[in-house]
């Protein structure tokens, strides 16, 4: 019967956010270290002397996944902890960041009573953010397949730079990314903890969440061009305004989604051209990011607010181009693991809530290919995406305990 587990330290996990807080912090707020940019390998560079000192083997793999291992006394499958280091431009300090400080603590408690039969894993994926290649979650979709070294080479960002060619030039290995994808049944479970990112869990007064779905996206790229003209000079009959054109879709995107009780849909980027103060705007490309935990609705919505854009581009003499960035379908998490962790979370008596994630994580992407569970932290008025992003490291120590112990279950179950 293997020893109880020793509690969990905030203070540890509090020292990791702080150090990783110190790479790319925004001189105009928050933190902005960008898919397979320099400050995300920077940040990786801290959990790697971190996995060190704890003693666990470290690496990398060709897409920039970091892995700490802690072998098991049995050969096999492996159980994975883990979550990612990049975040959104003037992003918060805990999205991410605190669940790689929990990977880093669980590992600290299974060392300190005895390890697993199976090998633990720690693991900061790359990429995992979509905000600078349009498609999140890179390097956990290289290492369970659903992405290629070609998938990488049609992902740009805006100056139109692929990410082969960042990866490649931050000093990884995108072009051997088949050696990352991990082996047939060579995981045997997966748990991210996450910052909530809303505002059930604070609303509830629970301390953690256990996730039973993540909902799916579907991010197009649109671009209306209509004529660019003189601001003064030309009459509003004859204009071919492309900013009022996209600012329709703005509204309609609002009003469509409000509709339905779990769809969002937000244009979160829009960029005009020529941009100018006496220039008619003659293109505006937006992001149109629609997401929602029931499949049809999310592709329905999607497909409305797509044909709604091609009447207003109709009815106002524009043009409009739509490219499918990314589309991945909601996932449902497995309910043996799920169960390990809302028992492990009653046997403490942390109080949590099952609910749905409206966000995107790689345990959305792990899922397909190993069973896989995620828990939550409640983030301080749901504020997340932004500098004043906070969850506190007693409720993160408690989401270690409890994903702790449900390794420790999951670990002594037969199986791979
Ligand atoms: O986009 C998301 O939902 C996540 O923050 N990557
Ligand atoms: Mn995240
Ligand atoms: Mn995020």
């Amino acid at each position: 019967m293997p020893e109880t587990l020793p509690k969990a330290d905030p203070r540890r996990i509090a020292r990791f956010l702080r150090e990783v807080g110190e790479i790319g912090a925004d001189p105009r707020g928050g933190w902005s270290r960008l898919a397979f940019g320099p400050e995300e390998r920077e940040a990786h560079a801290v959990f790697e002397r971190w996995v060190t000192d704890l003693g666990l083997t470290s690496s990398t793999d060709a897409i920039g996944n970091t892995l700490g291992e802690l072998a098991g006394n049995t050969p096999g499958s492996a159980l994975l902890v883990g979550s990612h280091l990049d975040t959104v431009p003037r992003g918060g300090g805990f999205d991410g960041v605190a669940g790689v400080a929990a990977a880093l603590e669980v590992a600290r408690l299974l060392i300190e009573s005895g390890g697993l039969n199976r090998t633990y894993r720690a693991v900061v994926f790359s990429g995992e953010e979509g905000a600078r290649f349009g498609a999140p979650c890179i390097g956990s979709r290289i290492a369970t397949g659903a992405f290629t070294t070609d998938t990488l080479s049609t992902l740009t960002d805006r100056e139109g730079c692929s990410v082969l060619e960042r990866a490649a030039e931050v000093g990884l290995r995108p072009t051997n990314a088949a050696e990352a994808v991990w082996s047939q049944g060579s995981v045997s479970a997966f748990l991210e903890l996450h910052i909530e990112q809303g505002r059930v869990l604070e609303a509830r007064g629970r301390t953690l969440g256990v996730v039973d779905a993540i909902a799916g996206s579907t991010r197009v790229e649109l671009a209306f061009s209509g004529n660019a003209d003189h601001s003064g000079a030309t009459p509003m009959l004859l204009r071919h305004d492309a900013l009022v054109g996209a600012s329709e879709l703005v509204v309609e995107a609002e009003r469509r989604a409000s509709s339905h009780r779990t769809a969002v849909a937000t244009v979160g980027d829009l960029e005009v051209v020529p941009g100018s103060f006496t220039t008619v705007p003659g293109e505006a490309r937006l992001s149109l990011d629609v997401r929602d935990v029931d499949s049809e609705r999310q592709r329905e919505l999607a497909e409305e607010l797509l044909d709604g854009a091609g009447r207003i581009a109709a009815r106002r003499g524009l043009e409009l181009s739509a490219v499918l960035v990314s589309d991945q379908s909601p996932v449902v998490l497995h309910k043996p693991v799920r169960e390990q962790l809302a028992r492990a979370a009653h046997e403490r008596d942390v109080p949590f809530c099952v609910l749905p994630s409206g966000a995107t994580h790689d345990t959305a992407h792990v899922a397909k290919a190993a069973p896989a569970g995620m828990v939550f932290v409640p983030s301080r008025q749901g504020v997340s995406h932004a500098p004043d992003e906070w969850s506190s490291v007693e409720d993160i120590a408690r989401g270690v305990e409890v994903m702790a112990a449900a390794l420790r279950a999951l670990d002594e179950q037969e199986g791979p």
